[in-house]
């Protein structure tokens, strides 16, 4: 099973950005809490990441997920989450499976424009709060939807 796990705008330095909200561990943890979380399942679980700080690059990825006929999507949009109606129609049109992710729980911080998301009407369901393992988690929800193994 295919899997991409798509990162937007400032998701590439995790760890260092703020890790009082972000918390201090870097994407190259999530294959370990991949594999902690679905123990042997893993094994048919092939992650592909991308970060990007571009709207045009992330809908370049998931064009290129559709033609590749990706199985799923763990997509931490970033603030495009809230803002892009570009990146939801992408997300409308290529019908991949998709999780969406929040590694700090949006609904509880302070600006209310995190309380929305564009995309999510496009996705099987969120996950916002956990950390990283949200990741995991989202990994574990595509690997229950599609059925494998
Ligand atoms: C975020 C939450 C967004 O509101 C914010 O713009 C981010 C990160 C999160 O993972 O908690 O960049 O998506």
């Amino acid at each position: 099973m295919d899997i991409l796990v798509l990162n937007g705008p400032n998701l590439g330095h995790l760890g260092q950005r703020q890790p009082d909200v972000y918390g201090v561990l870097g994407m190259e943890a999530v294959p370990d809490l991949v594999r902690s979380v679905l123990g042997a399942q893993a094994d048919v679980v092939q992650l592909t990441f991308f970060q990007s700080n571009s709207e045009g690059a992330l809908i370049d990825r998931l064009e290129l997920a559709w033609q590749n006929t990706i199985h799923g999507i763990v997509f931490n949009a970033g603030a495009y989450t809230h803002t892009s109606l570009a990146v939801a129609d992408c997300l409308a049109w290529i019908k991949i499976p998709c999780v969406e992710v929040h590694i700090s729980n949006v609904h509880a911080r302070t600006t209310p424009l995190r309380q929305t998301s564009l995309m999510a009407r496009h996705c099987l369901g969120s996950i916002a709060g956990f950390g990283l393992l949200g990741y995991a988690l989202a990994v574990q929800a595509l690997v229950q939807h599609l059925g494998q193994p």
